[in-house]
């Protein structure tokens, strides 16, 4: 795997250290490896959303196993990042139910407002526009995932509003 050209602070702090261990507890000593998932995603919330290379390896080193193994399930889910991303994620649901109401539309109209391509950032590093796959949220199309939230029967008046909350601020991202 490249080595990422974006540098990340690593801060394995004692809170993180402790949820990690407790997350490792779940799981027999031998099958350390089992807890992978939930670590991962302990380590991305506490490093601004991302995964580095060198932030994988420490996390190989807390499971006792290799970094291959680790890039191995980073690399195959989206909810991973491999570089730093927009502080608000708009995680597009681009899957049949959500186009067939107009997901394309609302992710161009925010594109435009944003001034951004898919997969680009803001330039004040707050935004950023993803396609991903079904969210499991069908019923509830076209939607998006928002940081650890649905975002559910969108139009142009709920984006702007989620924009607007955004910008001031007011959006949680995590539900812990
Ligand atoms: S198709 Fe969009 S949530 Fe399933």
């Amino acid at each position: 795997m490249e080595r990422t050209l974006h540098k990340q602070e690593i801060n394995m702090t004692e809170a993180l250290m402790n949820r990690i261990n407790e997350l490792i507890g779940h799981y027999p000593e031998e099958n350390r490896k089992s807890a992978l998932i939930p670590v991962l995603h302990e380590v991305q919330d506490a490093h601004q959303n991302w995964l580095s290379i060198e932030l994988m390896d420490k996390v190989a080193e807390i499971l006792h196993i290799k970094p291959v193994e680790v890039y191995e399930v980073a690399t195959f889910y989206t909810m991973f990042n491999l570089k730093p991303i927009g502080k608000y994620m708009f995680e597009f649901c681009q899957t049949s139910p959500c186009c067939l109401n107009g997901v394309e539309n609302l992710m161009d109209y925010t594109c435009e407002k944003l001034g951004v391509k898919v997969g680009e950032i803001t330039a004040d590093g707050l935004f950023e526009v993803r396609g991903v796959e079904c969210l499991g949220a069908c019923g509830y199309a076209p939607m998006m995932q928002l940081g650890d939230f649905y975002k559910e029967h969108l139009n142009e008046q709920k984006i702007d509003q989620i924009i607007e909350e955004a910008k001031a601020g007011k959006i949680i991202l995590h539900d812990k």
